[in-house]
């Protein structure tokens, strides 16, 4: 095994990729840990994006976003992060009302993405650390029709993740109204089902659990978004998802796309693909059941509630006494790299990544330098 804390390359083919992965010691909520290989494939030749060479490998990564986001439909890619694709989606399809289900920091800012742009957005609202209780979306969507409703999967901000099965189904149950779903930090690291879920527009930027730089946001747009778009006007050019749709369907991005994180999203489809989106779904579920039985025996406290734990974020609570961001700081004397509290959360709260290329044995080394900070402290 290589020292901790290394990082080897694959470069010498008698030695198998588990030995020569490296440690990883990156533990943000995003951007997440890229591989040496991937960030290696951004230095290859920038080639026109109405070549023939681009369009071939804009093809070839079709099927495999598809596997990702489990649809038989479109994947478009837009070049800007998430937020455009926030904006884009209330743009492209709702005219006035929606409803936004809002439970953090992230599920605010779609609220307020839908305020700034003149809707009339109604909410439902949780505290922060619960997830949204589907029977509340079904009473909201009783008392009011909207043309869509905005959920984000996984609130990076609190580490929750929402029942996006069970309120996709209440959805359609109760409405005909769009769903629009932020997979931002849960895209190939916790189960969505696009199509058997009937998701309307699904969206994810790469610097989370995909695992690649920032730079580019793949989304799904359903048929029936499609033809809410067809219906609607001032789409703006940048924020038209029909626009993405047409351009892809004869082979392309609607304007200069950042080609070298392409090349590198190329790479990371690559290892996602073959590690099998259920092996990745498991491994994530596997890291927040090693997070939880560290917390447990060392009696911390969570922020997330139990039941709606993030399989790529955990959210937890400094111990009596402890200011959240000593630990952050702690960590990083230790050559360890966690996000801090998010917004109002800050003093209290601590995040710990495990998404993306992250493993059980990356895990526990951070596991073990988090004792160490906190025994250092008299915990
Ligand atoms: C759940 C969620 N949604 C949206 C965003 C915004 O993403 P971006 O910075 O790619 O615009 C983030 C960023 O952390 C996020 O975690």
């Amino acid at each position: 095994m290589p020292p901790r804390g290394t990082e080897t390359q694959r470069s010498d083919p008698e030695v198998s990729s588990a030995m020569t992965r490296p440690n990883i010691r990156f533990f943000l909520p995003g951007p997440t840990y890229v591989l040496p290989e991937v960030r290696e494939a951004m230095a290859k030749a920038v080639v026109g994006h109405r070549s023939a060479g681009f369009r071939s490998l804009y093809e070839s990564i079709t099927p495999r976003l598809q596997a990702v986001f489990r649809t038989r439909g479109d994947v478009l890619v837009a070049t800007g992060s998430a937020t455009l694709v926030l904006e884009s989606a209330v743009i492209s399809t709702v005219e006035s009302r929606v409803l936004n289900l809002v439970c953090g920091a992230f599920s605010e800012r779609w609220h307020q993405i839908c305020l700034s742009l003149g809707k009339r957005a109604d909410r439902v609202t949780v505290p922060w650390g619960q997830a949204v209780d589907p029977e509340l979306v079904r009473e909201a969507l009783r008392r009011q029709r909207y043309e869509a409703v905005t959920l984000v999967h996984n609130e990076t901000s609190t580490g929750v993740v929402n029942p996006l099965h069970a309120i996709a189904g209440v959805v359609r149950e109760e409405s005909d109204a769009l769903l629009l779903v932020d997979t931002v930090s849960s895209l190939a690291g916790v189960p969505i089902e696009t199509d058997d879920w009937g998701l309307d527009v699904v969206l994810a930027s790469l610097q989370k659990a995909m695992a690649a730089p920032p730079g580019l946001t793949v989304f799904t747009l359903s048929e029936r978004a499609a033809e809410q778009a067809a219906r609607l006007e001032n789409r703006g050019f940048y924020t038209d998802m029909l626009r993405y749709r047409d351009k892809h369907r004869s082979g392309g991005t609607i304007t200069t796309p950042a080609v070298s994180v392409f090349y590198a999203l190329d790479r990371q489809l690559d290892n996602i693909v073959e590690e099998g989106m259920e092996a990745r779904w498991r491994r994530h579920a596997e890291l927040r059941e090693q997070t939880a039985q560290w917390v447990e025996a060392r009696g911390m406290d969570w922020a997330s509630h139990a039941g709606s734990r993030s399989p790529t974020i955990s959210c937890l609570r400094a111990p009596v006494g402890r200011q959240a961001p000593e630990i952050v700081e702690g960590l990083s004397r230790l050559g360890f790299t966690v996000g801090g509290g998010y917004g109002k959360w800050k003093p209290e709260t601590f995040r710990i990544g495990h998404m993306g290329e992250v493993r059980a044995e990356d895990l526990e080394g951070l596991l073990q330098a988090l004792d160490e900070v906190l025994e250092a402290s008299g915990r």
